[in-house]
Protein backbone atom coordinates (compact mmCIF):
# COMPACT_ATOMS: atom_id res chain seq x y z
CA UNK A 1 0.00 0.00 0.00
CA UNK A 2 1.35 3.50 -0.85
CA UNK A 3 1.01 6.09 2.19
CA UNK A 4 -0.42 9.66 0.84
CA UNK A 5 -2.10 8.65 -2.21
CA UNK A 6 -4.41 11.22 -3.29
CA UNK A 7 -7.09 11.24 -6.17
CA UNK A 8 -8.44 13.54 -8.23
CA UNK A 9 -11.33 14.17 -10.97
CA UNK A 10 -12.07 17.30 -12.83
CA UNK A 11 -14.16 18.18 -16.41
CA UNK A 12 -13.41 20.90 -19.11
CA UNK A 13 -14.44 22.07 -21.91
CA UNK A 14 -12.58 22.09 -24.74
CA UNK A 15 -10.77 26.00 -25.96
CA UNK A 16 -9.39 24.97 -29.30
CA UNK A 17 -10.15 22.55 -31.44
CA UNK A 18 -9.42 19.18 -30.57
CA UNK A 19 -7.86 16.73 -33.23
CA UNK A 20 -5.98 13.61 -33.16
CA UNK A 21 -3.15 15.73 -33.21
CA UNK A 22 -3.76 17.86 -30.60
CA UNK A 23 -5.08 14.69 -28.19
CA UNK A 24 -1.48 13.23 -29.15
CA UNK A 25 -0.21 16.38 -27.93
CA UNK A 26 -1.83 16.40 -24.69
CA UNK A 27 -1.21 12.58 -24.38
CA UNK A 28 2.25 12.74 -24.69
CA UNK A 29 3.37 15.86 -22.51
CA UNK A 30 0.94 13.86 -20.01
CA UNK A 31 2.94 10.40 -20.38
CA UNK A 32 6.19 11.97 -20.23
CA UNK A 33 5.68 14.54 -16.82
CA UNK A 34 3.40 12.08 -15.04
CA UNK A 35 6.20 9.14 -15.68
CA UNK A 36 8.39 11.50 -13.84
CA UNK A 37 6.57 12.71 -11.39
CA UNK A 38 4.48 9.11 -10.36
CA UNK A 39 1.15 10.34 -11.87
CA UNK A 40 -1.25 8.04 -13.54
CA UNK A 41 -4.38 8.39 -14.66
CA UNK A 42 -6.61 8.40 -17.59
CA UNK A 43 -7.77 11.37 -19.89
CA UNK A 44 -11.20 11.03 -21.28
CA UNK A 45 -12.68 13.05 -24.67
CA UNK A 46 -15.77 13.63 -25.92
CA UNK A 47 -17.91 16.00 -27.91
CA UNK A 48 -15.34 19.20 -26.74
CA UNK A 49 -15.79 18.03 -23.03
CA UNK A 50 -12.93 16.30 -21.01
CA UNK A 51 -12.95 14.47 -17.92
CA UNK A 52 -9.50 13.25 -16.50
CA UNK A 53 -8.83 11.08 -13.17
CA UNK A 54 -5.03 12.03 -11.70
CA UNK A 55 -3.62 9.88 -8.99
CA UNK A 56 -0.21 10.06 -7.11
CA UNK A 57 0.97 11.69 -4.13
CA UNK A 58 -0.78 14.78 -2.56
CA UNK A 59 2.15 17.59 -4.00
CA UNK A 60 2.50 15.69 -7.09
CA UNK A 61 -1.13 15.72 -8.33
CA UNK A 62 -1.17 19.24 -6.93
CA UNK A 63 1.14 19.87 -8.80
CA UNK A 64 0.23 18.45 -11.94
CA UNK A 65 -3.28 19.73 -11.50
CA UNK A 66 -2.49 24.38 -10.92
CA UNK A 67 -0.40 23.08 -15.12
CA UNK A 68 -3.19 21.64 -16.62
CA UNK A 69 -5.67 24.21 -14.63
CA UNK A 70 -3.49 27.00 -16.63
CA UNK A 71 -3.31 25.02 -20.09
CA UNK A 72 -5.58 27.41 -22.86
CA UNK A 73 -6.69 24.56 -24.78
CA UNK A 74 -9.25 23.92 -21.86
CA UNK A 75 -11.44 26.08 -20.02
CA UNK A 76 -14.58 26.28 -17.57
CA UNK A 77 -12.46 23.51 -15.20
CA UNK A 78 -14.73 22.03 -12.67
CA UNK A 79 -13.12 19.85 -9.97
CA UNK A 80 -15.68 17.15 -8.91
CA UNK A 81 -13.30 15.20 -6.22
CA UNK A 82 -10.03 15.30 -4.65
CA UNK A 83 -9.27 13.05 -1.86
CA UNK A 84 -7.43 10.64 -0.09
CA UNK A 85 -7.65 7.19 -1.86
CA UNK A 86 -6.51 3.97 -0.74
CA UNK A 87 -4.69 1.91 -4.34
CA UNK A 88 -4.09 3.16 -7.64
CA UNK A 89 -6.63 2.33 -10.05
CA UNK A 90 -4.63 2.95 -12.87
CA UNK A 91 -1.19 1.75 -11.73
CA UNK A 92 0.16 0.62 -15.05
CA UNK A 93 -1.42 3.77 -17.09
CA UNK A 94 0.69 7.32 -16.71
CA UNK A 95 -1.80 8.93 -19.09
CA UNK A 96 -4.51 6.55 -20.53
CA UNK A 97 -6.13 8.54 -23.09
CA UNK A 98 -9.91 7.85 -24.62
CA UNK A 99 -11.91 9.61 -26.71
CA UNK A 100 -13.64 10.28 -29.93
CA UNK A 101 -10.99 12.08 -31.43
CA UNK A 102 -7.73 10.19 -30.52
CA UNK A 103 -8.75 6.58 -29.90
CA UNK A 104 -12.17 5.94 -31.98
CA UNK A 105 -12.64 1.98 -30.50
CA UNK A 106 -13.75 3.35 -27.46
CA UNK A 107 -17.57 2.65 -26.27
CA UNK A 108 -19.25 5.66 -26.83
CA UNK A 109 -22.41 4.25 -24.63
CA UNK A 110 -19.96 3.89 -21.78
CA UNK A 111 -18.07 7.38 -22.10
CA UNK A 112 -21.51 8.98 -22.51
CA UNK A 113 -22.22 6.87 -18.99
CA UNK A 114 -18.81 7.87 -17.44
CA UNK A 115 -19.69 11.46 -17.96
CA UNK A 116 -23.32 11.54 -16.99
CA UNK A 117 -21.79 9.62 -13.92
CA UNK A 118 -19.35 12.88 -13.22
CA UNK A 119 -22.28 15.59 -13.48
CA UNK A 120 -24.25 13.64 -10.92
CA UNK A 121 -21.30 14.30 -8.96
CA UNK A 122 -21.23 17.68 -9.01
CA UNK A 123 -24.46 18.38 -7.51
CA UNK A 124 -24.41 20.11 -4.07
CA UNK A 125 -26.92 17.28 -2.75
CA UNK A 126 -24.86 14.75 -4.21
CA UNK A 127 -22.11 15.06 -1.80
CA UNK A 128 -22.71 11.86 0.78
CA UNK A 129 -23.02 10.05 -2.71
CA UNK A 130 -19.67 10.97 -3.94
CA UNK A 131 -17.64 7.95 -2.76
CA UNK A 132 -20.39 5.32 -4.77
CA UNK A 133 -20.34 7.87 -7.56
CA UNK A 134 -16.72 7.62 -7.87
CA UNK A 135 -16.28 4.06 -7.31
CA UNK A 136 -18.87 3.74 -10.22
CA UNK A 137 -16.92 6.10 -12.51
CA UNK A 138 -14.36 3.83 -11.94
CA UNK A 139 -15.95 0.87 -12.96
CA UNK A 140 -16.79 2.43 -15.65
CA UNK A 141 -13.21 3.98 -16.74
CA UNK A 142 -11.94 -0.19 -16.63
CA UNK A 143 -14.64 -1.35 -18.79
CA UNK A 144 -13.88 1.32 -21.45
CA UNK A 145 -9.90 0.76 -21.15
CA UNK A 146 -10.53 -3.12 -21.38
CA UNK A 147 -12.81 -2.57 -24.29
CA UNK A 148 -10.58 -0.26 -26.41
C1 LIG B 1 -7.13 18.22 -21.06
C2 LIG B 1 -5.67 18.28 -20.73
C3 LIG B 1 -5.10 17.30 -19.92
C4 LIG B 1 -3.75 17.33 -19.61
N1 LIG B 1 -3.23 16.37 -18.79
C5 LIG B 1 -1.94 16.45 -18.41
C6 LIG B 1 -1.39 15.51 -17.50
O1 LIG B 1 -2.04 14.57 -17.04
N2 LIG B 1 -0.10 15.67 -17.15
C7 LIG B 1 0.68 16.66 -17.63
O2 LIG B 1 1.85 16.75 -17.25
N3 LIG B 1 0.20 17.55 -18.50
C8 LIG B 1 -1.09 17.47 -18.90
N4 LIG B 1 -1.58 18.39 -19.79
C9 LIG B 1 -0.65 19.38 -20.38
C10 LIG B 1 -0.30 20.47 -19.40
O3 LIG B 1 -1.37 21.39 -19.32
C11 LIG B 1 0.96 21.21 -19.88
O4 LIG B 1 0.79 21.72 -21.16
C12 LIG B 1 2.17 20.32 -19.91
O5 LIG B 1 2.26 19.53 -18.75
C13 LIG B 1 3.42 21.19 -20.05
O6 LIG B 1 4.51 20.34 -20.15
P1 LIG B 1 5.98 20.95 -19.95
O7 LIG B 1 6.00 21.49 -18.53
O8 LIG B 1 6.87 19.77 -20.14
O9 LIG B 1 6.14 22.01 -20.99
C14 LIG B 1 -2.94 18.37 -20.12
C15 LIG B 1 -3.52 19.35 -20.93
C16 LIG B 1 -4.85 19.31 -21.24
C17 LIG B 1 -5.45 20.38 -22.11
Amino acid sequence: MEVGLVHLVYSSRAAVEITDAVLAKIRDEGMRNNGDHGITGLLLYRDGAFLQLLEGTHDAVEQTYRKIHDDPRHTDIRLLFRGPCSQRTYSYYNMGVLGSAGDGSADPEILTNIFELATQADRPDARVETDAILGEMINQFIKLSRAA
